[in-house]
């Protein structure tokens, strides 16, 4: 088991630069299904779960070249057969987001078999809303032995409203839409910038989509898509993690490669904690903190509102405040997997249903703690860096799901962090040398 060795203390000064966004990735790769042509997505950060989802593609008959060369992370995906569209327990159980294939199979195959997701640390994980929307769109859905089988000779456009914003249900039925006959009218969707990802590469493919990153999406269903080269976003969530990196410590951090423009909520939070945060052009932002921070309430929301895949991040900022900060999880059930390990650091975080109330500051003290899911991790790893003394974190591999190398980009910004056992590597990669 991967461990990661972390002394507390160093402030983080210097540029770091954010990779390729996890959560358009997958989804993009995904897309790559809908045509018999080349698929080349460019930023494709270096992650566990980009592997998976490689593993999960080539299991159906695609052809995936994934190479992390020293210009640009790429992959590049052929389905031009698919012979064997069934996502299959063994890897559907190590990431959900394989019911991402769903829409995409139907659409362009007829016919789809997906091991139903379990749930996992965070929550249940249901895809009800993304069954529903299919079944309106005509494919007829049965379940049996812990996989859904899904059919339908062509898709029909519908008028559907998601029952709860859904960022996977969004993107699965906008995959299935643009292939389906007719409009296709979705209502209630989310609004992450991963959904207008995936909307730029489907349009570059061919797809008729208006409204992407909007609440209502409308797809003019088409009867092929083409190849198309795409390249992701960079991804906003590590990009907030490392601003919280750079106040907590009382660095002074510049995030380079971020889109400031889905850091909204994120940067409006710091500011308000204490924290100094300047926009520097298009790609940089930079944060510093040298005063007291103080105390500030979040309650996660859909996009552009505070993101649920930052709350544990700032769970450890809030430690370090002056004063009490509530802490509200709406979006899934059981998001505060973090808070007994900050707890066992000298944290005084007490929990109630959904809300956890924060009284700082709290001095840290370093500890052997256990990651239980990706941002825990990195709630942990925040926690550690300001901690007095070594910390040990076991089970890094949660982290290497969705954080790329995290270890060497904070040493190379001046924290004392170390990995012991194998650093992640996805299979060596066919391109190294791009
Ligand atoms: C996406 O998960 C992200 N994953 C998650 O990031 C993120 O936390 C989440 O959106 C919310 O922003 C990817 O994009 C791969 P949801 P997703 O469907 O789509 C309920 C990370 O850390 N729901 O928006 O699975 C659900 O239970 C990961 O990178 C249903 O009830 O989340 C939850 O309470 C973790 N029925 C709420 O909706 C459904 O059919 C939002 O879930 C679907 C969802």
């Amino acid at each position: 088991m991967d461990k990661f060795v972390i002394r507390g203390g160093n402030p983080l000064v210097g540029t770091v630069r954010v990779s390729g966004a996890k959560n358009s990735a997958l989804p993009c790769m995904a897309a790559a299904i809908l045509t018999e042509d080349e698929v080349t997505l460019e930023n494709i950060p270096q992650v566990r779960d980009i592997e998976t989802e490689r593993r999960l593609l080539e299991s159906m008959g695609a052809k995936v070249q994934l190479g992390y060369g020293r210009a640009q992370h790429r992959t590049t995906i052929s389905c031009s057969t698919l012979s064997d569209p069934v996502a299959k327990y063994e890897i559907v159980k190590t990431m959900r987001a394989s019911s991402l294939v769903l829409g995409p199979l139907v659409a362009r195959a007829g016919m789809a078999r997906v091991a139903i997701p379990g749930g996992c640390a965070i929550g249940g994980r249901p895809i009800d809303l993304h069954i529903k929307g299919l079944e309106k769109m005509g494919a007829t859905i049965t379940q049996e032995h812990g996989y859904l089988e899904a059919r339908a000779d062509r898709l029909r456009g519908a008028h559907m409203v998601f029952d709860k914003i859904t960022v996977t249900g969004t993107e699965d039925l906008l995959m299935a839409a643009v292939l389906a006959e007719g409009e296709t009218v979705m209502e209630n969707c989310a609004r992450e910038p991963e959904v207008c990802d995936l909307s730029a590469l489907l349009t570059l493919m061919g797809a008729k989509i208006d409204g992407a990153g909007t609440s209502t999406i409308r797809v003019q269903g088409v009867p092929r898509l083409h190849g198309a080269r795409y390249r992701i976003n960079p991804d906003r969530i590590e990009a907030g993690t490392f601003l919280v990196a750079g106040a907590i410590t009382r660095g002074d951090l510049i995030v380079a490669n971020c889109n400031p423009n889905h850091l909204g909520a994120v940067i409006a939070k710091l500011e308000e904690a204490g924290a100094r945060v300047d926009i520097l052009g298009a790609d940089s932002v930079r944060v510093r903190a040298d005063g007291q921070l103080r105390a500030a309430d979040i309650s996660t929301e859909e996009y552009p509102g505070f993101p649920t895949d930052m709350q544990a991040q700032y769970m450890a900022l809030t430690t370090q405040a002056d004063g009490v900060s509530v802490v509200k999880e709406n979006i899934f059930e059981n998001r505060f997997m973090h808070v007994q390990e900050l707890v066992r650091m000298g944290a005084n975080i007490k929990v109630d249903g959904g809300t956890a109330t924060v009284r700082g500051p709290a001095k840290l003290s370093a500890a052997a703690v256990m990651c239980s899911d990706l941002r825990a991790s990195a709630s942990l790893v925040l926690a550690a860096l300001v901690a007095d003394g070594e910390s040990i974190l076991d089970r890094v591999y949660h982290m290497d799901r969705g954080y790329e190398r995290i270890e060497e980009k904070l040493r190379g910004v001046g924290a004392q962090i170390r990995r012991m056992g194998n650093v992640f590597n996805p299979r060596e990669s066919e391109s190294a040398a791009d």
